[in-house]
């Protein structure tokens, strides 16, 4: 080091001639390689720890959204337990527990002490994780700000051993240092618990992990997560399916949604050896003769070696794409939560007077397949006073942060509610007695930062949640407009009822009939009435069975005995 030092100096008096050394040489002592947990040390609010409110939910949302990807991948249904510990002064201990595949035992120092590193980020399908940092930056910031290590026990079948281990994340290296492994017992066959200490407070209110949990369980209906809280309370969300969601395959990129930078990375280390092997072979909907296609419109021979390319050469290849007709990306890498399933989940979490969903069809941004689907519950307990309540999901993550920078907050603000039976003052959320619920699902849920708290405003995005905000809409606007035919309908109805005893002695002294005759009157009218609750409209097309009643108006008096029981009742 010192030696290079005396090198440097040296240079700078050979080049200048004079002992007089460039700043730039003293500057340039100070360019160094900075790792990427460094720069999330001091970054952190990047990746949801700005607060310690919030540090709570970002952690506890990390270890849950991995258990839940988990559980899905290995096709179990996931049970969860989340325990938070009031260790006070504020500090909590996390514990998440689940029954998933587990971990292997070499995977388990880099998964949880190494920033970014993890199975989704190359993999086009859709997940909740996607970018391999999210459990290894909470236990960057539980060791940041208490010094303790994250705890891991993961076994991975009842035949193999279950491993312990405390780790420390080597930040100018971003690298694991292990404090403990060894050999544990424990009760599961299989499934991973994690367990963190941090600095945070607990909340409750819209933004706490109390509100995740219960949004993570209206999305997730096949999940039962049992939440202890730290006053201790336990709260259990019990799953209402126990079908597994639909499994998402695994995609290749498709050529609309690639870049020019991306295209010459593929091209440099693929094994391809011609240009029309390489797009066949790595990209979603090429065949051989599409792939011709696009080498002759770029003016490019298929034959041609694809790591032999250079930068003029990708440009008109990616022009070359732009121009040919390619069929849109599979959709089976999506699996969204289906109408039934997403009012099902709404209805278990919220209590209303009605509920409507609707999942669109698959559509693409950027070559990335995504799928919309929104729900609305209305009515009931909900305040009719106040702006509806928004309900954002990514990937069957509840989005709690950065309403207002999100793409379903721009959608809902630019619908027009009015018609729908909501009020709603120019580009403001709608006030009513309703909850708005919004689920992107898509293999990369293109989020504003890697906190993944809102989605970016692409323009396919934002006009497909504005379609399924519409036909939701739509099926609100019939009930709202149903529900206030009927109240009306309602209010007329106590006036009439109020007379019937009037019209009905009126038209027994008018008409000189018997005091029994008067009864049958009223009987008749409270009936007609009856019958035609909500159907004001249809009244009068057929009451052929009153005739009876009618017929008996005028005819003999009853037994007399029987009315005197009656007088001494
Ligand atoms: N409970 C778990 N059971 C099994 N595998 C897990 C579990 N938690 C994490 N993993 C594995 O560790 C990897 C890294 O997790 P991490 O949360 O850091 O990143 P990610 O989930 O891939 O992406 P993101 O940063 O968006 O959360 C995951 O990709 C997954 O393969
Ligand atoms: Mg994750």
């Amino acid at each position: 080091m010192a030696e290079k030092e005396a090198q440097t100096k040296l240079d700078a008096k050979d080049e200048k001639g004079s002992d007089k050394k460039p700043i730039a040489y003293e500057l340039a002592e100070k360019q160094r390689e900075i790792s990427i947990a460094e720069f999330f040390e001091k970054n952190r609010h990047l990746l949801g720890f700005d607060n310690k409110k919030k540090a709570l939910l970002t952690a506890v949302k990390e270890a849950v959204d991995n258990s839940l990807d988990a559980c899905e991948e290995a096709k179990v249904l996931p049970e969860i337990s989340v325990e938070i510990i009031d260790m006070k002064n504020e500090r909590f201990r996390i514990i998440i527990e689940d029954n998933g595949p587990g971990i292997i035992k070499k995977h388990v120092p880099n998964i949880f002490a190494k920033l970014l590193y993890g199975s989704k980020f190359h993999t086009m399908k859709q997940s909740r994780g996607q970018q391999g940092i999210g459990i290894s930056a909470a236990a960057l910031y539980g060791q940041l700000t208490t010094g303790k290590p994250i705890k891991i026990i993961s076994r991975i079948s009842p035949n193999d051993p279950a491993y312990l281990y405390e780790l420390h994340i080597n930040t100018q290296k971003n690298k694991p240092e292990i404090l403990r492994e060894e050999e544990t017992q424990w009760k599961k066959d299989h499934g991973t618990k994690v367990e963190l200490e941090i600095e945070a407070t607990y909340q409750q209110g819209g933004q706490s992990v109390d509100n995740y949990l219960k949004q993570t369980a209206v999305v997730n209906p096949h999940a039962t997560i049992i939440y202890t809280n730290p006053k201790p309370e336990q709260i259990i969300f019990a799953r209402a399916t126990n079908e597994l969601p639909k499994e998402a395959k695994e995609i290749k990129p498709h050529p609309y949604g690639v870049e020019i930078g991306m295209l010459m990375k593929m091209m440099k280390s693929t094994e391809s050896r011609t240009l029309q092997s390489f797009f066949s072979s790595e990209f979603s909907r090429v065949s051989s003769g599409v792939a011709k296609e696009i080498c002759s419109k770029a003016g490019i021979l298929p034959t041609f070696k694809p790591i032999e390319t250079n930068r003029d050469q990708a440009e008109r290849l990616i022009r070359a794409i732009r121009e040919t007709k390619i069929i849109a990306p599979p959709t089976d890498c999506i699996s969204p939560i289906g109408e039934e399933l997403l009012q099902k989940g709404l209805k278990k979490e919220i209590n209303a007077e009605f509920y409507c969903a609707v999942t669109r069809s698959p559509d693409v941004y950027r070559g990335n397949p995504f799928q919309v689907e929104a729900a609305i519950a209305y009515g009931g307990e909900l305040p009719a006073d106040k702006q509806v309540r928004i309900m954002r999901f990514a990937n069957r993550v509840p989005l709690l942060y950065q309403q207002s920078a999100c793409a379903v907050t721009e959608s809902i603000t630019s619908t027009s509610w009015k018609s729908y039976g909501l009020n709603q003052s120019q580009d403001s959320l709608p006030v009513g007695p309703a909850v708005i619920a919004v689920h992107i699902a898509s293999v990369w849920a293109p989020f504003t930062s890697e906190a993944k708290e809102a989605i970016a405003h692409y323009p396919e995005i934002i006009k497909e949640i504005k379609l399924a905000l519409q036909e939701c809409g739509r099926k609100l606007a019939q009930y709202t407009s149903k529900k206030s035919k009927y109240s009306d309908e309602l209010k007329k109805r106590g006036y009439i009822e109020k007379y019937i005893p009037f019209v009905g002695e009126a038209l027994q002294s008018i008409l000189g009939l018997k005091k029994s005759d008067e009864e049958i009157i009223e009987k008749i009218l409270k009936e007609l009435l009856e019958k035609s609750r909500g159907k004001l409209e249809e009244l009068g097309e057929d009451n052929t069975e009153y005739d009876e009643d009618f017929a008996k108006i005028g005819k003999e008096e009853e037994p007399k005995e029987k009315e005197g029981e009656e007088e001494n009742e």
